[in-house]
């Protein structure tokens, strides 16, 4: 296993549409261990592949923070199939650090997705668990959670947000 660096706000792996698993092979089990003990360190609720610039759709939950004794979680070519309600909650990102906002979100989901072994899952959730599949799905389609906050928000942010992606594009500049 091995950490991978998460890439942050301003770098376009962020915003590319993650391309579909056809196989899963070792190197895929291996890029889940890497994101969930990557997840685990930096103690993120969730990582999606492109957050380490791997063009995949694969996102890993750290289920043990939402419900106590309950090992990460790994879900492959995830789809949300319906949604129902509407919530506010607070989102962060580990890719846009030190901010934190309200999201207006749906409140339940049904999603349907693959597990390590090619199993297929089609499951319903609500909670902090559907909060954090609709994030980690949209980072699949290069979308982030500030993206879906009032203009007037993102607005009053977007100092920090270029202060972010100033120090990314310094940092991956680095040999
Ligand atoms: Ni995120």
């Amino acid at each position: 296993m091995a950490l991978r660096y998460i890439v942050k706000y301003g770098h376009p792996a962020l915003r590319m549409k993650a391309r579909q698993i056809e196989t899963i092979s070792a190197s895929i089990r291996e890029l889940a261990e890497d994101m969930i003990e990557t997840m685990e360190v930096a103690e993120g609720i969730g990582l999606a592949a492109p957050q380490i610039a791997e063009s995949k759709t694969l996102l890993v939950i750290n289920a043990g923070l939402i419900e106590e004794d309950v090992p990460a979680k790994v879900y492959i070519n995830p789809v949300i199939l319906a949604e129902a309600g509407s919530i506010s909650m607070e989102e962060g990102c580990l890719s846009i650090p030190d901010i934190r906002e309200d999201v207006i979100r749906p409140e339940m989901i049904k999603i349907k997705y693959l597990d390590l072994e090619g199993g297929q899952h089609e499951e319903e959730c609500n909670g902090m668990l559907a909060r954090v599949l609709q994030h980690e799905v949209d980072h699949l389609n290069g979308l982030l959670f500030v993206d879906r906050i009032s203009q007037i928000k993102r607005k009053l942010l977007s100092k920090k947000l270029k202060a972010i992606a100033t120090q990314s594009k310094e940092e991956t500049a680095q040999p």
